[in-house]
């Protein structure tokens, strides 16, 4: 495994390597998650890639930025052992040098839910992932459903901008009590971590609801709300959202059967224990 810090270097290692080659952009600090994202690009790919950079860019606050964890040693172990061939490890300044001044700026899709929270954010991500995937020229890139808004706004990108690769979505890895993966579960009180489940419980039940055919959004919305509401540890609700899966435009209640018209609908939530944000999201259908 070749561990690479020069964007130029990394560029000329992609080029020459097997393709079809699999990216999997992350920021580090990696758990089953990622691996499951790595493992199937590896199943997928003759080359992968990995990259892992904490990209200042879509951090709006600088205290989220300097509390986000990092484990470089422990993260490499962890992609050795799942046979990646090449990881890219650069600093804030290869990525951004000195006067560096040009943005993908992602259109509406990315003023909501998480972008009304955090905004800027999306313009960060698009703007390191499209500057990986010009670096890298990946065949196919790797993604967790679990940043459900980040994958919409990606595959937006890819399509507007023609940049000719295929945008994998892999489903999230959950704990057994149903929580989502992520890198911010650390910082759980063990009290938070256990309330924590409640979450993926509460974005279940719009799915039960539905299932039991109930179609109408502002139900659904209502419902998870409620559940959310009743959790003691929960400080705070960004949002509760029932959107078209494929451009994040709230659902009414106009249509009885909103199933038949938009194919896809996601239910999103975003919520705070103390300091910890977390967000979660299921596709209903
Ligand atoms: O999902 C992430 O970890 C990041 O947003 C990404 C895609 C690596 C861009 O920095």
């Amino acid at each position: 495994m070749r561990v690479i810090k020069s964007a130029r270097v990394m560029s000329q290692a992609c080029r020459q390597a097997p393709h079809p080659l699999g990216l999997v952009p992350t920021m580090g600090a990696l758990h089953d998650g990622h691996l499951s994202l790595v493992r199937r690009a590896r199943a997928e790919n003759r080359t992968v890639a990995v990259s892992i950079f904490v990209n200042p860019a879509q951090f709006g606050n600088p205290q989220d930025l300097e509390c986000y964890p990092e484990d470089l040693e422990r993260d490499l172990d962890l992609v050795r052992r799942e046979g990646v061939d090449l990881v890219f490890t650069p600093t804030a300044k290869e990525i951004y040098p000195a006067g560096f001044d040009t943005w993908v700026e992602v259109g509406a899709i990315g003023d909501k839910l998480e972008g009304a929270h955090r905004p800027g954010h999306f313009r960060g991500v698009a703007t390191v992932v499209a500057k990986l995937f010009n670096l890298v020229r990946p065949d196919l890139a790797y993604f967790g459903q679990k940043d459900g808004q980040q994958t919409v706004v990606i595959q937006q990108m890819v399509r507007d901008l023609d940049l000719g690769l295929t945008v994998v979505v892999c489903p999230t890895v959950r704990q057994a009590d149903g929580l989502a993966l992520s890198s911010r579960n650390v910082h759980l009180t063990p009290e938070q971590r256990e309330a924590a489940a409640g979450v993926y419980q509460a974005i279940l039940r719009a799915d039960e609801l539905w299932r039991s055919g109930e179609k109408k959004a502002s139900v659904l919305r209502q419902q998870v709300r409620k559940i959310l509401e009743n959790q003691l540890l929960i400080d705070g609700i960004d949002y509760v959202s029932v959107a078209a899966a494929g451009t994040l435009d709230e659902l009414d209640d106009s249509n009885e059967s909103i199933q038949d018209v938009v194919p896809g609908t996601m239910v999103s939530v975003a919520v705070h224990y103390g300091q910890v944000r977390l967000i979660d999201n299921i596709l209903l259908d």
